[in-house]
C-alpha cells in the first residue's frame, strides 16, 4: 500500500511540474503529511498516508476518481453543514447523557405565579424556584433576591392521542401540542449544548411532569422551564408599550452614557444594533441546523444588556436530525412567513429516522436552503423597526397583504404607496443601505431556491459595514 502511495505522490509531483504549478506546493503538502503520518498512532498511519496522497494529487490537478471520492466523503462527514457526524453523536450520545445529569424538578421546588400568555400549544406562567426559606411568593411583589430566582414555565396542552413513544427517534413532525412541547424541549436543550449559540436564547432549565396536585400544578401535566430573562419583547418595545420607540431602547442598546443629539442618527443606530443582534442569533441557530420558523417581534426578548434573545421553539425544525420537519406542513404566522411557506419544497423526500435524515442533512441544506425561511421574517422585522407606520400589529398584517399583491417586489410596493404615507428616512440613510438590505431579505426565491440573503450574508451587507451615522 505504501509503495503504491509513494508512486502516486511521485506522479502527482511530476504532473504539478508539468502543469506549471511548481513543485513547492506539492512538496510542502507531502512533507507535512509525512510528518503527520509519522507522529500519528500506528492504526491510523495507512489511512492518513492515503488521504494526504489524495490531497497532493488533487492540488496538483491530477486527482484519481477514488481519491476524489474519499476526499468528498471526508469533507461530507467532517466539514459539511449541518454536520452528519455531529448530528448523530449529538442525538444518540450527548442528548441522552445530558438528560441523565439534568436537574430534576418537582412541584414542591417551584412556585407558580401569574400567566404571561397562552398560545396554541400551552400556557406560559411566571414562576419562582424555591428559595432557602421555603415560602411561596404567589401574588406579592418580588424582592430583589427573589427576582434572581424568577423563571418562566410553559404548561404543554395534552392531547387525547398522547405522545408517540418513538416520536423524537422517528425524526418526524410533531403531531399535536404534547409532541410540539417535546420538540421544543429537544430544540432548547440542543441550543444549550452549544457554547457559542446558547447566549442567543434564554437559559433552558429542563422539563418535568407534575408529580402532585399542588400550588396550581395538576398531577401529570407536562412543563418546560426557562430562566426569566426579560420583561420586554421586541413587539412591546416596537408598539410603544414601554415608551417611544426606538428612543426607549437607547440606554440598553447604545449604553447608559449615550447622548446623541441627532435623533435620526440615534434611531438609525439603535435599529441597526437590534438587527445585527437578531441576525447573529438567527445565524447561530442556523449554524446548528435549526430553522426557527416563527421569528417575529413577539418571540424576541430584549434583555437589560441589550441582547436580543429568541424564544418559542415550538415550530422549529432541526434539519440535522429531521425532527419536526415535514415538507407537507407549514406552521405559520402569515405576517412573517415567506411566500414559499415551507422550509423545503413540497416534493422534497421525507426520510424516516434520525440516522438517514442526519446523513442527508448537508445535501438538503445546500440544495434547499431552508434557512432562507427565517431571513424573510428578519426582513419584515427590519421594515417594521425602521418604518414607523409599520410598527403596529395591524399594519404588519396590511403590509403582508400589500407586499403579496406586489409579488414580493419591495421597490414595486414602495412605488405604489400613496406619496408621504410612509417614512423611509431611516432606511434611506447612507446611500439607501437599509432599503437595499430590506429588499434583499424580502424577495422571492429564484428557481434554484436562492436569491434571498441568508442571516450570515445579511450581516456582511453594507448596512452593517458602513455604520457611520
Ligand atoms: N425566558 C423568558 N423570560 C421572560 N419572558 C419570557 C420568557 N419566555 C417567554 N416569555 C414571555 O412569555 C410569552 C409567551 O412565550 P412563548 O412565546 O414561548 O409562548 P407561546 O406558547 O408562543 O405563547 P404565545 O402564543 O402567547 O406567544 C412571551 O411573549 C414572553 O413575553
Ligand atoms: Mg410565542
Amino acid at each position: 500500500m505504501t509503495r503504491r502511495v509513494a508512486r502516486r505522490e511521485r506522479k502527482a509531483l511530476r504532473t504539478a511540474c508539468a502543469a506549471g504549478l511548481g513543485p513547492d506546493v506539492v512538496h510542502f503538502v507531502q512533507h507535512w503529511s509525512q510528518v503527520l503520518a509519522r507522529a500519528s498512532p500506528a492504526p491510523i498511519k495507512p489511512v492518513l498516508s492515503v488521504l494526504t496522497a489524495d490531497i497532493a494529487s488533487t492540488i496538483s490537478f491530477h486527482p484519481t476518481t477514488m481519491g476524489l471520492a474519499r476526499l468528498t466523503g471526508l469533507w461530507y462527514a467532517l466539514l459539511s453543514k449541518p454536520n452528519p457526524l455531529f448530528g448523530i453523536i449529538d442525538f444518540y450520545v450527548v442528548d441522552p447523557l445530558t438528560k441523565v445529569f439534568e436537574r430534576k424538578w418537582s412541584v414542591s421546588s417551584l412556585t407558580l405565579r401569574e400567566p404571561m400568555g397562552s398560545g396554541n400549544y400551552g400556557q406560559v406562567f411566571e414562576g419562582l424556584m424555591m428559595g432557602k426559606d421555603g415560602t411561596r411568593a404567589v401574588r406579592r411583589e418580588l424582592t430583589r433576591e427573589e427576582k434572581k430566582r424568577r423563571i418562566v414555565l410553559k404548561r404543554v396542552n395534552l392531547d387525547p392521542e398522547g405522545i408517540r413513544k418513538t416520536f423524537l427517534k422517528s425524526g418526524t413532525m410533531a403531531r399535536g401540542a404534547g409532541e410540539s412541547g417535546q420538540a421544543e424541549a429537544y430544540m432548547c436543550a440542543k441550543v444549550m449544548r452549544s457554547p457559542l449559540v446558547k447566549r442567543r436564547t434564554p437559559q433552558y432549565l429542563g422539563t418535568f411532569i407534575a408529580d402532585a396536585n399542588d400550588g396550581g400544578f395538576n398531577l401529570g401535566t407536562q412543563w418546560l422551564l426557562w430562566k426569566y430573562e426579560s420583561d420586554t419583547t421586541l413587539a412591546e418595545a416596537c408598539q410603544g408599550i414601554v415608551g417611544n420607540f426606538p428612543a426607549c431602547l437607547e440606554g440598553i442598546m447604545l449604553g447608559a452614557k449615550s447622548s446623541m443629539k441627532d435623533e435620526e442618527a440615534r434611531d438609525a443606530r439603535i435599529i441597526r444594533r437590534i438587527m445585527r443582534r437578531l441576525l447573529r442569533a438567527v445565524s447561530g441557530l442556523h449554524s446548528l441546523g435549526l430553522v426557527h420558523r416563527d421569528i417575529k417581534p413577539e418571540n424576541l426578548l430584549v434583555t437589560v444588556d441589550g441582547d436580543i434573545k429568541v424564544i418559542d421553539f415550538g415550530a422549529a425544525v432541526d434539519m440535522g436530525t429531521g425532527i419536526n420537519f415535514n415538507p407537507m406542513t407549514g406552521m405559520l404566522d402569515p405576517r412573517y412567513s415567506p411566500p414559499e411557506e415551507l422550509v423545503l419544497p413540497m416534493e422534497w423526500p421525507r426520510l424516516p429516522g434520525v440516522l438517514l435524515s442526519s446523513l442527508a442533512a448537508p445535501l438538503a441544506w445546500t440544495v434547499g436552503r431552508p434557512d432562507l425561511f427565517d431571513s424573510y421574517s428578519c426582513g419584515v422585522i427590519l421594515m417594521q423597526l425602521a418604518v414607523p407606520q409599520l410598527r403596529s400589529a395591524a399594519s404588519a398584517r396590511t403590509f403582508n397583504t400589500d407586499i403579496q399583491r406586489s409579488d414580493y417586489d419591495l421597490d414595486l410596493w414602495r412605488r405604489t404607496r400613496r406619496p408621504g404615507a410612509y417614512d423611509f428616512d431611516l432606511l434611506d440613510r447612507n446611500g439607501k443601505a437599509g432599503w437595499d438590505l430590506a429588499r434583499k431579505l424580502l424577495c422571492k426565491r429564484n428557481s434554484l431556491l436562492r436569491g434571498r440573503l441568508s442571516a450570515n450574508q445579511a450581516l456582511r451587507h453594507p448596512y452593517f459595514l458602513r455604520p457611520s451615522a
